[in-house]
């Protein structure tokens, strides 16, 4: 995809950014800010609440994707995700898979603070998804 993000894109990665500062990781010292943008333009943020029993933490790209279904959304036109690292940060593999159940064609902008960014669509990021086979 092309690389040079529009005003929406640049706009959710903002959102992004600052989310990340209110990210809970005093394990991992690996803040991360996600903001989604739900098919009617409404933005829901998230950050990693991470804790110490470890694989309760909960990836900033799922808070946000869970609020924003929990504010009943269903649709969305696309993600992005920052953190304090110099390169653009690819969600993890559980989180595409999340994301993967609403939308194969998102697109996912991965940032930095330094303004590092890559687009994608996540149909690519995640080529074969699990799917139910009943
Ligand atoms: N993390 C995210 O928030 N999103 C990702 O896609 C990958 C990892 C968080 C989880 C944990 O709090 C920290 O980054 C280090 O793995």
């Amino acid at each position: 995809m092309k690389n040079k993000l529009n005003a929406a894109q640049k706009k959710l990665v903002k959102k992004a950014l600052e989310a990340r500062k209110n990210a809970y990781a005093p394990y991992s010292n690996f803040r991360v800010g996600s903001a989604i943008e739900s098919s009617d333009g409404k933005i829901f943020v998230g950050c990693n609440v991470e804790d110490a029993a470890y694989s309760t933490t909960c990836c900033a790209e799922r808070v946000a994707l869970f609020t924003a279904v929990c504010a009943g959304k269903k649709k969305f036109k696309r993600i992005a995700v920052a953190s304090d690292a110099d390169g653009a940060c690819p969600p993890c593999g559980t989180c595409r898979q999340a994301l993967m159940e609403f939308e194969r064609d998102m697109e996912v902008i991965m940032a930095s603070p330094k303004g590092h960014t890559k687009l994608m669509r996540l149909a690519d990021l995640l080529p074969e998804p699990f799917h139910s086979l009943r």
